[in-house]
């Protein structure tokens, strides 16, 4: 296939990006505004792979957009452009507005225009916070943060391209990634660095919070499963094999890294904290999608990974990160 991957020099994105070029033979253009979090870096591995071009550019920016379908001539584009980040949504929430309601009506338009299939990356978080039991595709949208919010806006909007104008899209949702090349504002890649640095470990509220952890590698292969085999306008749930409350992971990191309980901080709760989320993949499983990481295992690697890619990560935790930090926990990085 000929791909145009939006938002692929992030996380998630450069999984999926990678997977494309060197599992599947594709043609990957990635248009990516390099926002903080996006890196070029995290591209390196398929810098000179046959197929790949990297443009730097906005998709709320029509002329960009159209731009990187006149030169990568894709068969789909595939939308994990977003800012990412629920506290950084709580103090800034404009950025937000503009990616995910103007950006993917940009996109939208431009797959209408050029005729594409579309995917849309999107989360378990639309579905606001679940007590017992697990979210269906059915399940209501109920956001609760300014991210989950216009995440919600951008898939009403593509679910509206499918019905009024028979746009061939599909939503694929995930549940809370983790792996490789993640920004360390999130949890699990924050509480590395800080357990491997001697920093202290913030816990927000009680710490019993319980997200349902997939790995990024699983999220990508869900997304590729369903942009092969999903139908058009339908949504399919990519959930994680397991459920762990936010004060589990940070003991696990901690023993994993010889890094000491006393670290651990409970710290003020986030705004309006979602307790639970935890989804049901039945659809997607049956297209034949299945996790394979479990999370036990997968964190190890993760840790392993952030102990042994010191090249990927001091740049970011000695540069902006920092007064990030500050702002954000009225400490220093020590
Ligand atoms: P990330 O923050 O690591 O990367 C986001 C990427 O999008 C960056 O490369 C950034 O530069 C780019 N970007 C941001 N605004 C842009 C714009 N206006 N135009 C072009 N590029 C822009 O995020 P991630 O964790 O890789 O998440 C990717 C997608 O997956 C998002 O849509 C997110 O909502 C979704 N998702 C994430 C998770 C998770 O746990 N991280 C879970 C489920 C779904
Ligand atoms: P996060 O990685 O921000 O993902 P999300 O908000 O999308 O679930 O946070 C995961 C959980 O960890 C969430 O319940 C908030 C909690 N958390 C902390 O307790 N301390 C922290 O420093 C961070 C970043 C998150």
């Amino acid at each position: 296939m000929k791909l145009l991957v939006c938002g692929g020099a992030g996380f998630i994105g450069s999984t999926f990006v990678r997977q494309r070029l060197l599992e599947h033979g594709d043609e990957v253009t990635v248009l990516d505004k390099l926002t903080y979090a996006g890196r070029e870096e995290n591209l390196r591995e398929v810098a000179d792979a046959p197929g790949y071009r990297f443009l730097r550019g906005a998709i709320e920016d029509p002329d960009a957009v159209a731009g990187a379908i006149e030169v990568g001539r894709p068969d789909a584009i595939v939308n994990f452009a977003a800012e990412t980040h629920v506290d950084r949504s709580i103090a800034e929430p404009d950025a937000f507005v503009r990616t995910h309601a103007l950006g993917t009506h940009v996109l939208l338009e431009a797959a209408r225009a050029a005729g594409l299939r579309y995917l849309q990356v999107s989360t378990d978080e639309v579905y606001g916070s679940i007590e017992q039991g697990s979210f269906t595709e059915d399940s209501p949208l109920r956001p609760s943060s300014p991210y989950s919010a216009t995440k919600t806006g951008a898939d009403l909007l593509v679910q509206s391209y499918f019905h009024t104008y028979d746009l061939p899209a599909v939503i694929c949702r995930g549940s809370n990634n983790y792996g490789p090349y993640q920004y360390p504002e999130k949890l699990i890649p924050l509480m590395i660095l800080n357990a491997l640095h001697g920093d202290s470990l913030p816990v927000y509220g009680d710490g019993m919070q319980v997200r349902n952890w997939i790995h990024a590698s699983d999220f990508a292969g869900a997304i590729s499963h369903v942009l092969e085999h999903g139908a058009p306008g339908e949504v399919y749930n990519a959930g994680g094999p397991d459920e762990c409350a936010n004060v589990d992971v940070v003991k696990w990191i901690i023993a994993s890294t010889g890094a000491e309980e006393s670290q651990i901080e409970y710290v003020t709760d986030r705004p309006g904290h979602d307790r639970r989320y935890s989804l049901s993949s039945q659809k997607v499983r049956a297209l034949g999608w299945l996790p394979r990481v479990r999370f036990e295992e997968g964190l190890q690697e993760t840790v392993a990974w952030y102990r042994e890619n010191t090249w990927w990560w001091e740049p970011i935790r000695s540069g902006d990160y920092r007064e990030y930090y500050e702002r954000q926990y009225g400490k220093s990085l020590g």
